[in-house]
């Protein structure tokens, strides 16, 4: 059994920060959000791992997360020249797949469940595929399926405008090498992408065993802010753990789960969990609120924020009002004149959202 992430594509919803990274480095309660499906992977007893990358960031995805020994896998990287969809990314790993079947895991997606137990089914009933489906309210933006009482697949669609059922397919499928051939059948779609959908549907038209599993538990795709705020809330809420190994200084008040890493200081502060804080950080005279993920060297004065992911090396100081609901940005800096400014000056990058509420 093997595995591949993909780790390419355009990123266009989660711009401006895709402008300048992989918006599968990203950070999650601080940590990228590729690393989640590395783990649930490794965790899965397979350690033979591809990782799909595009010319753009591919770089920054093999330097950050290297030859897999950290994890306990074996990563090979596969270049993919375009984002020719989810199908062609499978096509162009072929040489790394050989006839094995696999995993195959998108790389900004992060799944509550452990995958043993549906390893094992799909390696036990010897299915050319098996899809994960989730409940959702708005079926039309993802890939919908039509399942039958006893769990097979009927039928695939991509993104349809009358959604045949309310069941999403979840970034996360099990493949016998059958869909090889499945994938070889297909034609770009209207987008002009190899929708896996399509290579799924084609199995299904081939007569092969496709199955789906319907999850109970949360999943979360990444590729825009508010579904990356709430990954960081839920990781934050289900996985932190306290540990103080910066300084804290007597004037700083500690509430619920928290962690300030090595090197960073805190100074006459409030902090209530769940927090996480990075390396050589400084916070001063800051109010620290629930489900905020501060990443390392960041420095935050007389401010005031919560509900919120702060990536590496941003600066916020003197802001008076309580920021909420925010991503900012690498080496991003916000700040504020100490009366009611009469006046705000910007030099903010493409594609950047500022709501003043
Ligand atoms: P998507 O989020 O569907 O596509 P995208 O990354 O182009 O994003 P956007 O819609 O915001 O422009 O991709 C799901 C995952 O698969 C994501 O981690 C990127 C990856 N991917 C590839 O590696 N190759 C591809 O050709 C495509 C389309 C996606």
């Amino acid at each position: 059994m093997k595995a591949l992430i993909l780790s390419g594509g355009k990123g266009t919803r989660l711009r401006p920060l895709t402008y300048t990274g992989a918006k599968q480095l990203v950070p999650v309660a601080n940590q990228p959000i590729l690393w989640y499906a590395i783990q649930s992977i490794v965790a899965a007893g397979v350690t033979d791992i591809g990782i799909v990358i595009s010319p753009e960031t591919g770089e920054e995805v093999r330097t950050k997360t290297g030859d897999g020994k950290r994890f306990g896998a074996n990563i090979t990287y596969i270049r993919q020249e375009q984002p020719a969809g989810l199908a062609h990314a499978v096509k162009v790993s072929r040489e790394f797949l050989q006839d094995s079947p696999f995993i195959l895991y998108l790389g900004d997606n992060l799944i509550q469940n452990d995958l043993d137990w549906l390893l094992h089914k799909f390696q036990q009933q010897n299915l050319d595929a098996l899809i994960l489906l989730r409940q959702v309210p708005n079926p039309s933006a993802f890939g919908v399926a039509l399942v039958d009482e006893q769990g097979r697949v009927l039928q695939l669609l991509e993104k349809p405008a009358t959604p045949p059922s309310n069941l999403a397919l979840v970034g996360v499928y099990f493949f016998a090498p059958t869909i090889h051939q499945a994938i070889a059948s297909i034609q770009p779609s209207a987008r002009g992408e190899l929708e896996i959908t399509d290579a799924i549907q084609a199995l299904i038209h081939q007569g092969q065993t496709v199955e789906a599993c319907q999850l109970e538990g949360w999943w979360l795709d990444t590729g825009k802010k508010d579904d990356l705020l709430e990954a960081n809330r839920i990781i934050l809420d289900t996985c932190l753990t306290t540990s103080i190994d910066g300084e804290v200084d007597a004037k700083t008040q500690i509430l619920g789960r928290v962690q300030v890493d090595r090197g960073t200081r805190v100074i006459n502060s409030t902090l209530r969990g769940p927090v996480i804080v990075g390396r050589n950080c400084h916070l001063e005279n800051c109010f620290i609120g629930p489900y905020t993920s501060i990443a390392d060297g960041v420095t935050l004065i007389d401010a005031d924020l919560e509900h919120s992911v702060l990536l590496e090396g941003s600066r916020l100081v003197g802001i008076q009002q309580r920021i909420v609901d925010s991503v900012i940005g690498q080496r991003a800096h916000l700040w504020h004149a100490p009366r009611r400014p009469k006046a705000l000056r910007f030099m903010i990058g493409d594609d950047s959202q500022i709501e003043l509420i």
